[in-house]
């Protein structure tokens, strides 16, 4: 439980030029793909480039980086077993999408890893989904730069989904009536509502101040031959891919200003008890950097 009568720990968050400069990121980018143990390679089935040393977790896969690096299990910790748990959905793709952003690549892992901004950037589409009270049923685990955070749904969303699972046969990988969001440092994340739709989110760096967010959805099934369930989940489809790229159109923006002003800050910015999240990964990139 956090004590909001301390003030929360000071972390130390990197300078703008790592947002702001072509040569940073040629530097960042020569770090990440040497010093960084494990990284996301795509998913059970994808191409994966030849030769490459990949390993796999349920039915995501990491390209190990370095020799010396820790197995896999212990470099995901408590969420080897989420990414796990998740799997079986993998097998029933749904669609996918994908959005470039005028920002850095950490700004729109800052924006996902910012557990209060559902309020504020979404208010009508994610937030009235979580439970008015979300702040006491918000659940939040951090193991070194990953992490993960879990709301309750509200009643109503929680219903509607009780009706989906019902009219399209979908199955369920958890009985789990909220939203949960995982992060893998530095650029996966995975969403997942109500134990069944799981969206598979990677931030692919383009340019110091472009990146492109691609997902992809899945929607698991208990009997994919039937074929008014099929016309039904399609319909759905539709609905939940419109959804998704709406709540990004409503990060976009923002993440766009936040690059535009990063470069005039007068310095790096404080972290609240709730962003903790966010300063695991400067952390992280911060002992990247300067080895
Ligand atoms: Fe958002």
């Amino acid at each position: 439980m956090l004590n909001y009568d301390q003030p929360p720990p000071r972390r130390h968050l990197l300078p703008a030029h790592w947002f702001c400069a072509a040569d940073s990121f040629a530097r960042e980018s020569e770090a990440l793909s040497i010093r960084l143990p494990w990284r996301y390679a795509g998913l059970v089935g994808d191409a994966v480039a030849d030769g490459a040393d990949v390993e796999s977790c349920g039915g995501f896969l990491f390209h190990r980086q370095r020799t010396d690096a820790p197995p896999l299990a212990n470099w995901l910790g408590p969420f080897a077993a989420r990414l796990e748990l998740m799997s079986p959905a993998l097998a029933a793709p749904m669609g996918s999408d994908a959005v470039e952003f005028a920002a850095n690549w950490k700004i729109l892992v800052e924006n996902t890893l910012d557990d209060f901004h559902g309020s504020t950037v979404h208010p009508h589409t994610i937030h009235p989904a979580v439970d008015a009270d979300w702040r006491q049923h918000l659940h939040t685990q951090r193991h070194g730069p990953h992490s993960h955070s879990s709301w309750k749904l509200s009643a109503a969303t929680a219903q509607w989904w009780e009706k989906l699972v019902a009219r399209g046969n979908l199955s369920r990988f958890a009985a789990q009536d909220r939203y949960d969001h995982t992060f893998i440092f530095p650029d996966l994340y995975i969403a997942s509502f109500h134990g069944t739709l799981v969206m598979v989110h990677r931030v692919v760096p383009l340019a110091v101040d472009r990146t492109r967010l691609e997902w992809r959805s899945f929607l698991p099934v208990d009997n994919p031959g039937d074929r008014k369930g099929d016309a039904f989940r399609r319909s759905l489809a539709a609905q939940l891919a419109l959804s998704a790229r709406q709540v990004i159109e409503e990060d976009r923006p923002l993440c766009e200003m936040v690059q535009a002003g990063r470069a005039s800050a007068t310095g790096p910015g404080m972290l609240g008890w709730r962003e903790q999240r966010i300063g695991d990964v400067h952390d992280a990139l911060a002992a990247l950097l300067e080895a």
